[in-house]
């Protein structure tokens, strides 16, 4: 059982807010990297991987969707293309708790002929704006679309303005721009994150054409020298890579993004703070195949920059030490960080 701890002063103080967010990234944000960073940053807004709504309508809803109490704010990030069949995913994101349902319009998979979702759906407008209106009318938490700035060759601004003037028409008011195209045909998603350029002028020229509109970027962003650049331009930043590599950058997002005056955990407090729930977790889940590893895999990178981080690495990576399913080798690893330091 979750227990529920109610907020400091200084976290009530805190209104919720997408100023700081991790990204949505298949099979690393799931609901224990969420909790992990969740005890790195109180209000860092989180996001699920994507979650098809095949998988919703067809599948193991609980499997899914299930998250802990403390992962909030979070936000489940839906892929699909049928309106009907994403208002159900909705509902069902709403009902389990999640705080607002995100449209992936971003992911760089082809068109296939029923289950289309992403990037590809920027080429359709008035689909994705018929998608956004069946999820609005179907909950009341807020419905938001992460998308690109083009796909394939488009070069021009209009395209991701007129997207984005299609979508608001159905009441999003909320657009995450990952800020490069994404070429549909020809490169793996992994290169669809690193070889199309990145233009943030886009994504400051929305925030200028559209300014009631919660205007949120993301791309390649990693210090916070960046993050406080792009504030001055626009609502928000959204992290991916650089927040999951190397997550205790998130240590300091509480008191200067959120103006928490609380002092945050030490890295060792984290990793203390994660061996109860480790240990809840394999309690529950481990007859059905949950292991320390899928876990502790999410937190091999607090300790980059530090002198021995690759120490603390190798240890929480050594299988039998792993096998042993004792969550207190996170100390030991830590431990061996600062014998090598
Ligand atoms: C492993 C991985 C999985 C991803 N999965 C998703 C996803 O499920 N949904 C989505 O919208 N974007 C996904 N992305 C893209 C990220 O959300 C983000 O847009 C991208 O990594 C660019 O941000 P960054 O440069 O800060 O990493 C994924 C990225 C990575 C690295």
């Amino acid at each position: 059982m979750t227990t529920i701890t109610p907020p400091t002063a200084d976290q009530a103080a805190v209104v919720p807010s997408r100023r700081l967010s991790v990204a949505p990234m298949m099979d690393w944000t799931d609901r224990h990297c969420r909790v992990f960073h969740r005890h790195i940053s109180k209000h860092t807004w989180l996001y699920t991987e994507m979650v098809t709504t095949g998988a919703l309508v067809y599948g193991d809803v609980e499997r899914h969707l299930r998250f802990n109490e403390e992962e909030h704010p979070v936000a489940l990030q839906l892929g699909g293309s049928d309106p009907a069949d994403l208002a159900t995913g909705a509902r069902l994101g709403e009902k389990w708790g999640y705080d607002e349902i995100n449209l992936n319009c971003g992911c760089p998979s082809e068109r296939v002929q029923k289950g289309a979702f992403g990037a590809c759906l920027m080429a359709e407008p008035q689909l994705v704006a018929d998608c956004v209106k069946a999820m609005r009318d179907a909950v009341s938490i807020d419905v938001t679309v992460k998308h690109r700035i083009g796909i394939d060759d488009v070069q021009s601004y209009d395209f991701v303005r007129d997207f984005v003037g299609k979508v608001a028409e159905a009441g999003c008011t909320t657009f995450i721009v990952h800020a490069r195209n994404a070429i549909l045909k020809g490169l793996s998603p992994k290169e669809n994150r690193e070889i199309p350029p990145l233009k943030y002028e886009y994504a400051y020229q929305l925030k200028r054409d559209f300014p009631d509109f919660e205007i949120i970027i993301n791309g390649g962003i990693k210090t916070e020298a960046e993050i406080d650049e792009h504030l001055k331009h626009l609502d928000g930043v959204m992290l991916g890579r650089e927040a999951y590599h190397n997550p205790f950058m998130m240590a300091n997002f509480d008191q200067r993004y959120y103006g928490d005056s609380g002092v945050p955990k030490t890295r060792e407090q984290v990793l203390e703070a994660m061996i109860p729930y480790i240990q809840a977790q394999l309690a529950q889940y481990g007859a059905l195949g949950l292991k320390l590893n899928s876990i502790t895999r999410h937190m091999l990178g607090i300790m980059t920059g530090l002198p021995g981080a690759r120490a603390f690495r190798q240890t929480l990576s050594d299988s039998k030490k792993l096998a042993t399913g004792d969550a207190h080798l996170l100390l030991e690893a830590a431990a061996r960080l600062r014998i090598t330091a």
